[in-house]
């Protein structure tokens, strides 16, 4: 390498050299995109993270050893060339930055050869993620990963030099820690020295942030990477970054205002986007009425529409018998897709059922003011025209309905809400709208366990107003807990901690912890509560999400520099991978086959 490159300093990346550099000696370095040889003349195109530029080896103009070097060279070589740049001599190419100008060389350097990639180092690469995840490293020198690299780089510059000016302190936690088996299923890291025992890798760093207000560090950030062993979906990795925060003496609004100044300012400087602040804000409960879903995307209408009272006396079993077992009948209204085939038609029912619905029933308004549907034969004239009345609907819409308990109604109503404005191109990228969504119920049923799990984690403080719930009806008990959303992805959540000993063992009563597993689990944070424990709050922002928007890309895998597959491997390293027999007798380990 040192030899390589000796004498050799690169001057400028090939993009960063404009047709202001004309006349001047530049020495760039870089990969051979590719490499046009027409006898006598041969055109290479040389690439790096900013841009390609062309380098032109001529007859006459270069000496006749360059030229021969410039046609060995292949796609994906490393070269370095040192040259003066002149304005095209050709036709300006009007698709590259540099496209007036080239490079005449006097020095080519091979530094590197390469063998024939096993796909094309090219924008929109049409390879099978398979196959780029195997090689990412290549998959990387691409110019639209290469552009999600560097965005995500940015916006965690501007990140940490915004929070630094809001006086937030950037301090790092741990990532070998104990269990606390809530939420989802934690990673584990046998311990050699104390067999038989496990560190967890963190969720997130909660109760260390926490802690750190406990010691008066009054405002902490990290992009903290956490751990979770879940079910993996496009918007999920076993391990992600979140931008963390905590903050002392605040209650909601105080971490709304410096977060949506943060949010401005990210897509401000990264986007050249206008963020209108204050961002709109909606309760769980509002949120989940208009739109079936706690993470609303509110770049389209849509919405649901409770008709129970207006069909609640039709004759029509499925209605009369989901409200009888308590539940609603809500519909959404398609516009315009009255004319939707049949067979659409059942598509969409079919996808109402993987979301849990037993049927969907549906009546498209035609034209001509008749309709057809699978359930108007069970309902009057005059019913039909009020439920036509009630949804909003004009000749031509197709409306839906789910009859069920609230919360299947509102998984496949929000679901299908979605899956209409996806084939109805009502979904622009180029389009942020972000919403709180506050005030969410501080308590799910769990019908696995049983029980009731807290919906964001046990440290959330009740709203002050509820408490008097919380033994007679818990189900009912609000959260001072929010979540920011965009576009339909929760980016980001948080909420205000119980910083009363007396409210955080009432909640870990109400989650069925006795006290002692209490203690035994986050014993040292009621501890530290103990001498005096400012009110605090908090939120993390999913940063993988955060980026996936901006960068308008469709999985968090494609601003990840080394992401996992859906069963959580890593197609380039092949981990998790088997450990030899002694480091596992270290450990006081032993492997059970698997069970047929
Ligand atoms: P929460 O569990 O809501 O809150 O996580 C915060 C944000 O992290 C992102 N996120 C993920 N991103 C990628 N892959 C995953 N598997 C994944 N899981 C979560 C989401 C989510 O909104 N400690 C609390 C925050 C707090 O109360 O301050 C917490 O972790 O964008
Ligand atoms: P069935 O009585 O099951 O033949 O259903 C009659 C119609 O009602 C069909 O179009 C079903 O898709 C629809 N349907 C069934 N169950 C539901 C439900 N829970 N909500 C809405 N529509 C339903």
């Amino acid at each position: 390498m040192a030899e390589l490159m000796k004498g050799l300093k690169r001057t400028h990346r090939c993009a960063e050299i404009t047709a202001a550099n004309v006349g001047e000696t530049v020495t760039i370095m870089g990969w051979v995109q590719k490499n046009r040889n027409k006898g006598g003349l041969v055109f290479v195109d040389v690439r790096d993270r900013s841009g390609i530029i062309q380098v032109v080896f001529e007859e006459g103009k270069s000496e006749e050893a360059l030229l021969e070097k410039a046609a060995r060279l292949r796609a994906e070589y490393v070269v370095a060339v040192v040259g003066m740049v002149e304005k095209r001599s050709g036709a300006v190419n009007e698709n590259l930055a540099t496209g007036e100008i080239e490079i005449i060389p006097q020095t080519l350097r091979i530094l590197a050869e390469s063998e024939t990639p096993p796909f094309p180092v090219e924008e929109n690469s049409k390879t099978k993620e398979e196959i780029r995840l195997k090689y990412r490293y290549l998959d990387l020198r691409r110019p639209d990963m290469q552009r999600n690299l560097m965005m995500r780089s940015k916006a965690a510059t501007l990140i940490r030099r915004f929070l630094a000016a809001e006086g937030f302190l950037e301090i790092e936690t741990p990532v070998l820690i104990g269990s606390t088996p809530e939420g989802a299923r934690d990673y584990l890291v046998p311990s050699r020295i104390h067999q038989g025992h496990f560190y967890a890798l963190p969720q997130s760093p909660q109760l260390f942030k926490q802690l750190l207000m406990c010691s008066g560090c009054d405002r902490y950030f990290q992009l903290a990477k956490c751990f979770r062993d879940e079910d993996l979906r496009a918007d999920r990795q076993p391990e992600f970054t979140q931008i963390d925060m905590e903050l002392s003496f605040v209650d909601v609004d105080d971490v709304i205002d410096v977060n949506e100044r943060l949010l401005k300012e990210l897509f401000a400087e990264v986007l050249g986007v206008d963020v209108p602040l204050p961002l709109p804000r909606m309760t769980w409960q509002e949120a989940m009425d208009r739109y079936g879903s706690d993470k609303p995307d509110i770049r389209f209408g849509m919405e649901l529409t409770d008709v129970t009272e207006v069909v609640k006396n039709s004759e029509f079993a499925v209605f009369k018998g989901a409200i009888e077992n308590g539940g609603t009948v809500r519909g959404i209204n398609a516009k315009g897709q009255g004319a939707m085939p049949r067979k659409k038609i059942d598509k969409l029912v079919s996808f109402a059922k993987d979301y849990g619905a037993k049927g969907l029933a549906y009546m498209a308004v035609q034209e001509d003011g008749t309709v057809k549907s699978s359930f108007a034969k069970f309902m009057t004239e005059e019913e039909t025209e009020k439920l036509i009345e009630a949804m909003g609907a004009e000749n031509g819409d197709l409306l839906l309905f789910a009859a069920d308990k609230n919360k299947v109604v509102w998984a496949v109503l929000g679901a299908l809400r979605l899956e209409l404005a996806k084939q109805m191109g009502l979904l622009d990228k180029d389009e942020y709208k972000f919403l709180w969504v506050t005030e969410f119920p501080l308590l799910e049923w769990s019908e696995e366990e049983s029980r009731f799990m807290a919906m964001h984690h046990p440290f959330t403080m009740p709203m002050e107003e509820d408490l008097a719930y919380i033994d007679s009806d818990p189900g009912r008990v609000r959260a001072k807990a929010y979540d920011i959303v965009l576009n339909g992805n929760e980016i980001g959540g948080g909420s205000v901690r119980i910083f009363d000993p007396d409210i955080q063992n009432k909640m870990f009563e109400v989650l069925g912890f006795t006290p002692e597993q209490a203690k035994e689990q986050f014993g040292f944070l009621l501890t530290a509560f103990k001498y005096g424990v400012p009110p605090h709050a908090g939120l993390a922002y999913g940063l993988d999400r955060i980026i996936m928007l901006m960068a308008k890309a469709d999985s968090i895998r494609d601003v990840i520099a080394f992401p996992k597959i859906k069963d959580a491997s890593d197609l380039m390293t092949e981990a998790p991978t088997a450990v030899d027999a002694k480091q596992l007798e270290e450990l006081g380990l032993e492997i059970t086959p698997e069970k047929e």
